[in-house]
């Protein structure tokens, strides 16, 4: 047997031997994004699933917690005492990143982030987020202010060491385990296809030009109601000073 036989052999067992003691961990996730209702109060649905290559590689996600970190544009925002409340009522488990004003409009907001987690069973996760539009203040011509709403990342994390079988680089990021707690955690970022465009959500913006002409309008129907209604009163008076004459 030739050398180069010899190492091949050697390289190919070692391969193998690799094989079974770790994981490509290739969950193939996918992700579908949308944005229900209308108006100023809406949305935004989660679909996850992972369709790993291997079936037996299940066990790597299943009842792990997965969790998404959502930037929203400056025209959205979420409202901290509303996902407490949907804590309490739907267990949701949706985080905003430090302090959220939901009264500012859109011009002297920035993107803000949001972490919405949720638990994977049978390959699976639903999520979603109730959002809100931040006012406009009106512009000549009006029209539609655009938020373009990116698809998330998306986290990994399970109570267990399993996912340090994996034998791929993997990138982690630190924050929040859960919305009960201010505890950090670490996560695996986990790659997906989206199925779904970037979301867009057109907002309404009140015309300025619109504005002048209602004004001026109103101050028309004031100032003529105001004759009409002087005129009638002299023509009354008018009238009962001839009565008495
Ligand atoms: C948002 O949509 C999901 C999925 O359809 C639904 O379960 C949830 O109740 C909705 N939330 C609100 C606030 O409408």
């Amino acid at each position: 047997m030739s050398v180069r036989a010899i190492i091949t052999i050697i390289i190919t067992s070692l391969s193998v031997t690799s094989g079974f003691t770790s994981n490509s961990c290739n969950f193939n996730a996918k992700l579908k994004q949308t944005l229900l209702n209308e108006g100023f109060h809406r949305n935004i649905t989660y679909g996850i699933v992972f369709e790993s290559d291997n079936d037996g590689d299940r066990w790597l996600y299943e009842d792990c917690t997965v969790s998404l970190e959502q930037v929203l544009p400056s025209g959205v925002f979420v409202n901290p005492d509303e996902l407490g409340e949907f804590q309490r009522t739907h267990k949701l488990n949706a985080i905003p990143r430090g302090r959220v004003n939901i009264e500012l409009p859109a011009s002297q907001s920035r993107p803000s982030v949001v972490y919405l987690m949720g638990t994977v069973v049978q390959s699976k996760v639903t999520l979603w987020l109730p959002v809100h539009a931040r006012y406009h203040h009106a512009v000549s011509g009006g029209g539609n202010a655009r938020n373009w709403i990116e698809p998330p990342r998306l986290f990994l994390r399970c109570t267990d060491r399993r996912l340090e079988l994996c034998n791929r680089k993997l990138t982690t990021s630190s924050f929040l385990c859960n919305g009960s707690s201010k505890e950090k955690c670490s996560w695996m970022k986990v790659p997906f296809i989206a199925l779904t465009n970037t979301l867009i959500w057109d907002v309404p913006v009140g015309n300025t030009n619109h504005y002048y002409l209602v004004a001026l309008g109103t101050t028309l129907v004031i100032v003529v109601g105001s004759l009409h209604l002087m005129s009638t009163i002299h023509e009354y008076k008018v009238r009962a000073r001839r009565k008495l004459t």
